[in-house]
């Protein structure tokens, strides 16, 4: 199975942005670990960052329309973009994942406006969220 990890807008500063929100990880080392975890589950997985939106609108036209599985952290646009929610529902698997617990923050980060569209969303847990959303596309195959 192809599973494409898509990160949303700020999170190509990782490793340096709040570390004590997102941790000292950076993208890249990220981007490794998920490639060989998923080596591990039998997944193909590719991760892609950006700070565009209409990009990260491209590439979930792409999943939906190659049959990919996705595992998507819209970053800020979690909270507003109705533009990636209305790409999310034409992917028919995706997983969602923040690294913070999102309720646990400011109130504007409680409006969850994707997380009605994905199987399901996965937050507070740090970058292991991420091995949890592959774990459990890899136990779907
Ligand atoms: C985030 C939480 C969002 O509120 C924030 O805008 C991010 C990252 C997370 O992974 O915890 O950029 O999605």
């Amino acid at each position: 199975m192809k599973v494409l990890v898509l990160n949303g807008v700020n999170l190509g500063r990782l490793g340096t942005r709040q570390p004590e929100v997102y941790g000292a990880t950076t993208h890249a080392q990220l981007a490794e670990h998920l490639v060989e975890t998923g080596q591990g589950l039998g997944l193909d997985v590719e991760v892609r960052q950006t700070d565009s939106e209409a990009k990260m609108v491209g590439w979930l036209h792409e999943a939906a329309a190659n049959d990919w599985a996705v595992v998507i952290n819209p970053a800020a646009w979690s909270h507003y973009s109705y533009a990636i929610a209305d790409a999310v529902v034409q992917v028919e698997t995706v997983v969602e994942v923040h690294i913070s617990n999102v309720h646990a923050r400011e109130e504007w980060r409680h409006r969850l406006v994707i997380s009605p569209y994905v199987l399901g969303t996965i937050m507070g847990l740090g970058l292991g969220g991420y091995d949890l959303a592959l774990a459990h596309l890899a136990s779907r195959q």
